[in-house]
C-alpha cells in the first residue's frame, strides 16, 4: 500500500505528517512511502534522509496519486483537486470551521480521516494528536511569556539585588494547561490554575501548583474529558470569582476550550486594566475567539499596558519535535488502518474499529 507525505502549504505551517525515522519503521512493517520533495525541509528533515530511510521522493502528483495521503493541514482547493476518488486522506480537517473543504473534499469521493475525531480513549491515546501538540503549545507558550515577560521568571538572589518569582496563572488545566504548568514551575515559576471541571485539581497539585477553587453553583465537567458549556449565569459568576485572582496575576496563560464552541470569556477588559504594567497574557484561544476579548489573532499587541499574544499554531514553532510526535501518532494510527491478506497489506473496513468509525466523516454528517 502507498502512503503519500505531502508539503504543507498553508501559511506559516513548518510541520510534516511523517519524519524519516518513521518512514523507516512503516517501510520495515511493508508500507511503501513516496514524499513530495522538500515536504520535510522547514522541519530539518531533509529529502536525503527520507530516501534514506525508504521512502521514493517525488513531485506532487506522485504523492496525491497515492492511496492514502497523510497531511497536516486540510488540504487547499488546489490540493483537493489533485486528489483522485476513493483516496483516503488522513489529518486535521478543523471540521468545526465549516469553509466548504469537507463538502468539497466528498464531492471528489474523498475518505476523509479526521485526526481531531481520534477518540479520547485509552486505546487512542498514542494517536491523539491533539494531545501531542497542545502538549507542545503549553511548553512554547510559556517560553513565549518568558521572552516578552521583562522580569525573571524564578526567584533570584544576587548580590545586586534580589527579584521576586513571577506570579503565574493557567487557565484551563486540559492536556495544554498542564503542561504550561509544568514548564513554567521547571523556570521556577509560582504558579496557580484553575479549571471548571473539579477533578483536575489533583492534576494542579500533582505538578506543584496551586488551585484555584470556586464556587460557581455547576460543575463544567462534560463527555469524553472535555468540558461543558456553562449556563449565562455560572459564566458571569466565573468572571467575577476569577477577578481579583487574576489581577494579581503578572503572566497568565489561559487554554479554556469546549470543542466546537467560542471559547469562554474568563478574562475581561477590567481585569486587564487592574494587571501590573508589563503583565503577559498568553491566549492559546485564540483562534477561536480567546479567552480575553482582546486578543487579536495571530498578533502581539499592547493594550493597558499588558502584552497579549494571540499565535494560533505554536506546534510549527518547534516543528522537528512537533511532527515526530505528529508523525508517531499517524503511523500508530495506520497500524489499526490495514492487514495483511497475504498479498501486502490493504486497508480494513473502517466502520469494525471504535477509532477509526469515529474518524471517518461521513457525507452529510
Ligand atoms: N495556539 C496554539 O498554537 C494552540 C495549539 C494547540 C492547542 N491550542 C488551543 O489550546 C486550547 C487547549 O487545548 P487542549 O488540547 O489543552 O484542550 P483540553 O480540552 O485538553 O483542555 C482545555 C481545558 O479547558 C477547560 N475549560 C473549558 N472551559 C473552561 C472554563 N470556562 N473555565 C476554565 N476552564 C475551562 C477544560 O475543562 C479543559 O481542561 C484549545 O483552545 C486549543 O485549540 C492552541
Amino acid at each position: 500500500m502507498k502512503i503519500g507525505v505531502a508539503k504543507e502549504t498553508f501559511a506559516g505551517e513548518t510541520r510534516v505528517a511523517l519524519t524519516p525515522e518513521v518512514v523507516k519503521k512503516l517501510v520495515a512493517k511493508g508500507f511503501e512511502v513516496v514524499v513530495e520533495s522538500g515536504a520535510g525541509a522547514a522541519a530539518c528533515f531533509p529529502d536525503a534522509d527520507y530516501q534514506t530511510a525508504g521512502a521514493l521522493v517525488a513531485d506532487s502528483e506522485s504523492v496525491y496519486a497515492s492511496e492514502v495521503l497523510v497531511k497536516v493541514r486540510k488540504p487547499s482547493g488546489a490540493e483537493i483537486a489533485r486528489l483522485g476518488a476513493g483516496a483516503v486522506l488522513i489529518g486535521l480537517i478543523e471540521l468545526c470551521e465549516d469553509d466548504g473543504t469537507l463538502k468539497a473534499l466528498h464531492e471528489k469521493g474523498v475518505k476523509v480521516m479526521a485526526m481531531e475525531r481520534i477518540p479520547r480513549i485509552s486505546r487512542a491515546q498514542s494517536m491523539d494528536v491533539l494531545s501531542s501538540q497542545s502538549n507542545i503549545a503549553g511548553y512554547r507558550a510559556v517560553l513565549e511569556a518568558a521572552g516578552l515577560y521583562g522580569r525573571f521568571f524564578p526567584l533570584m538572589m544576587t548580590s545586586a539585588g534580589s527579584a521576586k518569582p513571577v506570579r503565574l496563572v493557567v487557565l484551563g488545566a486540559g492536556v495544554a494547561g498542564l503542561q504550561a504548568i509544568a514548564t513554567a514551575r521547571r523556570l521556577g515559576a509560582e504558579v496557580w490554575a484553575y479549571d471548571v471541571r473539579p477533578e483536575t485539581r489533583e492534576q494542579i497539585e500533582s505538578l506543584g501548583a496551586k488551585p484555584i477553587v470556586l464556587d460557581i453553583g455547576e460543575s463544567g465537567s462534560g463527555e469524553g474529558g472535555y468540558a461543558k458549556e456553562l449556563s449565562a449565569e455560572a459564566k458571569a459568576k466565573q468572571q467575577q470569582l476569577l477577578a481579583d485572582e487574576l489581577a494579581k496575576a503578572h503572566v497568565i496563560i489561559t487554554t479554556a476550550l469546549i470543542p466546537c464552541r467560542p471559547a469562554p470569556v474568563l478574562i475581561t477588559e477590567e481585569v486587564v486594566q487592574r494587571m501590573r504594567e508589563g503583565s503577559v497574557i498568553v491566549d492559546l484561544a485564540a483562534a477561536t475567539g480567546g479567552n480575553c476579548p482582546l486578543t487579536e489573532k495571530d498578533k502581539v499587541v499592547v493594550k493597558h499596558g499588558i502584552r497579549l499574544v494571540g499565535h494560533t499554531n505554536y506546534p510549527a514553532m518547534v516543528p522537528s519535535d512537533a511532527s515526530s510526535f505528529y508523525a508517531g501518532n499517524i503511523k500508530n494510527l495506520l497500524e489499526i488502518m490495514v492487514e495483511d491478506t497475504g498479498a501486502g497489506l490493504s486497508l480494513k473496513d473502517f466502520s469494525t474499529d471504535e477509532i477509526t468509525a469515529a474518524m471517518q466523516i461521513q457525507p452529510g454528517s
